[in-house]
């Protein structure tokens, strides 16, 4: 038996004993008591009676191993001009600081602290400083609007929220503190204090007795040490797209985190400690969570914090840069990243001359990479260019190549084989295992792995209703995939409204809420189209009330700004299309799949229950105009 098959072999078949021995390769405090129990909720979690802290893990531990001098985290920002580099023990002194901040303002374990910032070295000490002292974080992407930071304050309840003045999008100045303040006058929580770090190019308005100045507060700040924690604990709150407009609060502990974030490294990525990791990402996603702060410095390896865009900052030949100048040995990024460089550089003129000779594998995720951008890909760069599948629920790869193991010939379009701990099954609608080349839905045994997410936060039956009560005993994933005949998974894309927009996973639920309330709306729909760069956009479909007296390009104009102010850019809501109806069930319900499948030409049955199918011709022309 091959080495990937015959490991992945003992991780199904004894994924106690598996994970046990995982186990051993972090430091712990006290070894955990159990491997996998069950909680009061009935639901599996791994490693119960074990103590660690992962911020001492990422740093401390390195410091006291001989890593203390080995950069840990560069930071390389074109939008500002600026790069720094920390040491370990730099890293780790930073961290301390911060936590001791978060210390002096009445933060403790279990409370929860809101990080609202850009892509910047302090985003990465907040991270690692909430994990220090047992405070959960949250991190909001940057690109999301005040009324979706709103809904993750009520959600979390945050005691702190830290933010920056600004951030950069290319050359444009964006100002995050009217988004705070904002975001704080629609939540109904209160939030005791707000961290601001100011930046140079923009600077924040401070409120009296709530705002508090970064730096300032850093210079009178004795540094916290990190506390020993259950591997149980919650480390984080990752907020993600549902299929209503509220988001799932995804959670993450400590224990399982750590081990699974380790070993990624090794077995999937095929990295060594001390080695130099790239993900081109944003701490506010999973990828910037997992393979920008915790997996790289669990590992001992040195991490890259890219403030910049594939193109534009300056062109591009941004990431041949980056690549060169830091020595990246593995690379991973989404797909839209190398599509919009392919527009710009077919030719990849920009890479001549750049000396890539320290990179071993490239890892794509977020969307399925496609084969134009994958061959594109294999052919300028002459190494293993590796799609792998997973979700933020997860945290980690499910499906992928495991290059650290076994390199298995790349197939296009497939994101390779079950990651060892995850049991992946396609079935149809009934639970049944579907054969070889037969699309289905992708489910994967439950329990999950070390690492994935044990519950959403305060919120178990959402988590149960949403994963576990489908396909009982298996998680159901969302996604649709089918195996060929040599066990390839390929992900045939989401079955429910979630969206992929640039690698961005969005709801178009939130985007139908906030169309719906525009005065002129009776009714609306939100679908994802292909997009040539990136992968989907929105397209929304509005139905009229009687009487109003607006142009179809003025309401047009009216939803793109609402959808902006309410859902955020990274939306990139840019069409509604005024219809006379919407396809529906007899019970009211709105056919979007069918919507779906019209728009991207693909067969579709007519649902018996459909309630009226004439309307469906008028779509087929919208679809047809869009196209155009
Ligand atoms: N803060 C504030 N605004 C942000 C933001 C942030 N952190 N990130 C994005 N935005 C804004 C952008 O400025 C843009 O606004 P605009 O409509 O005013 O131009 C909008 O949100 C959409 O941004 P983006 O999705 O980045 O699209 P783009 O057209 O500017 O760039 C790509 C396209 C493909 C270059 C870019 O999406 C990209 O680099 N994608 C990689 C995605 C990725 O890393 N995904 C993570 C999974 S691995
Ligand atoms: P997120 O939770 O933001 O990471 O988004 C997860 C979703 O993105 C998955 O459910 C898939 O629909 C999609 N996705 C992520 N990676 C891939 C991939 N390699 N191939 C196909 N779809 C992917």
């Amino acid at each position: 038996m091959s080495p990937y098959h015959d490991l992945y072999r003992q991780s199904i078949q004894d994924p106690e004993g598996f994970w046990k021995a995982q186990a051993e390769q972090i430091s712990w405090f006290s070894f955990p008591e159990t491997i996998l129990s069950k909680d009061e909720n009935d639901l599996y979690r791994w490693y119960r009676g074990g103590k660690l802290n992962t911020s001492y893990l990422a740093l401390d531990y390195h410091v006291e191993n001989g890593r203390g001098e080995q950069p840990a985290l560069i930071y390389d920002s074109p939008v500002t001009n600026s790069r720094r580099s920390y040491t370990y023990r730099q890293l780790r002194d930073e961290v301390a600081l911060v936590a001791g901040m978060l210390r002096s303002l009445g933060v403790e374990k279990g409370d929860r602290v809101i990080i609202y910032m850009p892509m910047i070295p302090e985003t990465v000490f907040a991270m690692l400083a909430c994990a220090r002292i047992g405070a959960i974080h949250s991190v909001v992407f940057g690109g999301f609007a005040a009324r979706e930071l709103a809904i993750r304050i009520d959600d979390a309840q945050p005691k702190v929220l830290l933010t920056a003045s600004g951030g950069m999008e290319i050359s444009k100045i964006i100002p995050y503190k009217p988004l705070v303040d904002q975001a704080l006058r629609e939540a109904k929580h209160p939030v005791e204090k707000v961290v601001v770090f100011q930046r140079d190019f923009v600077q924040a308005d401070m409120q009296d007795g709530r705002d508090l100045d970064w730096m300032a507060l850093r210079e009178t700040t004795a540094p916290a040490s990190y506390v020993e924690l259950d591997a149980t604990d919650p480390l984080y709150i990752i907020y993600t797209s549902g299929t209503t407009g509220k988001p799932k609060g995804v959670v993450r502990d400590n224990g399982g985190h750590a081990v699974a974030m380790k070993f990624s490294m090794q077995h999937i990525y095929g990295i060594e400690p001390g080695e130099v990791y790239w993900a081109a990402s944003d701490v506010g996603w999973v990828v910037g969570h997992s393979y920008i702060v915790y997996a790289p410095l669990l590992h001992g390896c040195t991490t890259i914090l890219f403030e910049g865009k594939p193109i534009k900052t300056p062109d591009a030949g941004t990431f041949w840069r980056v690549i060169e100048e830091h020595g990246v040995n593995v690379f991973f990024t989404a797909p839209t990243a190398f599509r919009a460089i392919v527009k710009e550089d077919p030719g990849a003129k920009l890479k001549a001359g750049r000396d890539l000779s320290s990179l071993r594998y490239l890892f794509l995720a977020g969307e399925r990479c496609d084969v134009s951008t994958l061959h594109w890909l294999e052919e300028k760069l002459g190494i293993p260019v590796i799609d792998h599948w997973w979700q933020t629920e997860s945290g980690w790869p499910m499906i992928a190549n495991m290059a650290g193991v076994e390199l298995l010939p790349v197939k296009p379009g497939s994101a390779a084989k079950p990651v060892c701990g995850y049991d992946c099954r396609v079935v149809n609608e009934k639970g049944q295992e579907l054969g070889p080349n037969e699309e289905g839905a992708l489910i994967i045994r439950y329990p999950l792995p070390p690492g994935t997410l044990p519950n959403l936060w305060q919120d178990t039956d959402r988590f149960v209703g949403s994963y576990l009560r489908l396909f009982p005993g298996y998680y159901f994933s969302g996604d649709g995939a089918y195996r060929d005949d040599d066990g390839y998974i390929f992900i045939t894309g989401r079955m429910d409204d979630i969206i992929n927009v640039a690698g961005h996973r969005l709801s178009t639920a939130a985007m139908e809420e906030v169309i719906a309330a525009h005065p002129a709306v009776a009714e609306c729909a939100v679908i994802g189209v292909d997009d040539q760069m990136k992968g989907q956009i929105p397209l929304g479909f509005v139905v009229l009330k009687d009487g109003f007296d607006l142009t179809e390009e003025a309401l047009e104009q009216e939803l793109i700004q609402m959808v902006r102010k309410e859902v955020g850019p990274v939306a990139a809501f840019k069409r509604a299309i005024v219809v006379k109806r919407l396809p529906k069930t007899r019970s009211g319900k709105i056919l979007r799949k069918i919507m779906r499948a019209i728009a991207d030409d693909k067969p579709f049955n007519f649902p018996s229950t459909i309630e009226d199918a004439t309307v469906l011709p008028e779509i087929e022309q919208v679809m047809k105009k869009v196209a155009r």
